[in-house]
């Protein structure tokens, strides 16, 4: 597959920023990543099929689409990755790599100093490395064995938003593709996924319609000056990207917990009006959700839900009606509206989500 980037896709057509026309992009990006990657799949999952030992490296955003990547394996190749992050794994991995292993590095930009140091680390013991990469020739794909693009197209904006997706996408068809070679889960379940996965788009289309709320429920939140972003499962890292993007471009203190986790401390922080944002799909740990909610309510939180299910609804202060899917496919929409309610508060607060303070697009030193 060809990937063609013309200079009207690094113009802003029309949106006051570059992040907001990227998270309007969304829906096409996934549509392209899903199309460019359908052939290629196969063979590297058969690849992937062959380890024992799988790694994921990555930094930032790129790092919570490797924890997303976990779970999905976990649950459908019923492989347990580990998950590092780079700048980590190039200090404590030294003994612990060698030709048995395969890595797989997350990079949009490919040029993250610490993510191209765990990959050439990894090389030198003769581990097998992967990259999932957005930008064509860039370095990460030279010293990769093997590279699948994420084709998100140019993204301007600092903070991730389409890369992100679009990795969560071709790490979705990764496992699944795993899943078939390996024969670890019924084919049926997995010609589904499959099926719910090119819906995709249209959801995030449906997610996107949400921006008008969105910015009241901005405005009604500029002043507050700590986020908590709640999750389980393979909505713990959408809980932790919420509360990055949030963080990034916003500058209000944020952060994000297993949900779990809410009772061994952060539950002490709580009190009247503080926004508590629940990720609460249908799923697996459903019920321990709500039971968390009511935890967080009980402390007087302002519960801000997003689910699919009324019943969250009806003990929050504010719901955001999401979509009915496959738990494992959810991290990929429910993002969208945590990307939209970061960028109204950005702007609400005078920043340019473009070019956030201290930040860059690149991390190329260390
Ligand atoms: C920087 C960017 C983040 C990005 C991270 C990793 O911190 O501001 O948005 O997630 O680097 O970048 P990469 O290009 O390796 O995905």
């Amino acid at each position: 597959h060809k990937i063609t980037w013309t200079l009207e896709m690094a113009e802003k057509s029309g949106f006051p920023h570059f992040m907001l026309k990227e998270i309007h992009e969304q829906p096409s990006a996934v549509r392209d990543a899903i199309h460019g990657n359908r052939e290629m799949v196969r063979s590297v999952a058969e690849e992937i099929a062959k380890y024992e030992k799988v790694i994921f490296v990555a930094m930032g955003t790129s790092y919570h689409a490797a924890l997303v990547g976990k779970y999905l394996f976990q649950r459908l190749a019923k492989k347990v990755p580990l998950v590092e992050e780079a700048s980590e794994f190039r200090y404590e991995f030294e003994d612990l790599v060698d030709e048995n292993t395969l890595v797989i590095a997350i990079t949009q930009s490919g040029e993250t100093a610490d993510t191209l140091a765990a990959m050439k680390l990894a090389k030198r013991k003769g581990a097998r490395v992967l990259a999932i990469v957005n930008v064509v020739g860039s370095m990460a794909t030279r010293i990769a064995d093997l590279t699948l693009y994420t084709h998100a197209g140019p993204e301007i904006g600092v903070a991730a938003t389409k890369t992100y997706t679009t990795q969560l996408t071709v790490l979705t068809m990764l496992a699944i593709e795993t899943a078939r070679a390996l024969g670890s889960a019924d084919e049926e379940y997995l010609r589904s996924l499959e099926k719910q996965l090119d819906s995709i788009p249209v959801l995030i289309e449906k997610a996107l319609s949400h921006g008008e709320a969105l910015k009241e429920l901005a405005e009604s939140l500029r002043d507050r000056r700590d986020f908590f972003y709640v999750g389980r499962g393979i909505s713990f890292p959408t809980a932790l990207e919420g509360a990055l993007k949030l963080k990034e471009i916003s500058y209000i203190h944020a952060e994000g917990l297993s949900a779990g986790e809410l009772k061994h401390g952060p539950l002490a922080l709580l009190e009247k009006g503080v926004p508590v944002v629940a990720i609460a799909p249908s799923g697996k740990t459903f019920d321990k959700m709500m039971g968390n909610i009511e935890e967080a309510r009980a402390r007087g939180a302002m519960i801000i839900a997003l689910s699919d299910r009324e019943e969250v609804g009806r003990i929050s202060d504010v719901w955001i009606e999401m979509p009915e899917l496959d738990e494992l496919l959810t991290p990929i929409v429910y993002v969208v509206p945590l990307q939209l309610m970061a960028y109204h508060l950005a702007v609400l607060r005078g920043n340019d989500p473009d070019k956030p303070r201290n930040l860059a697009k690149s991390v190329t030193v260390e």
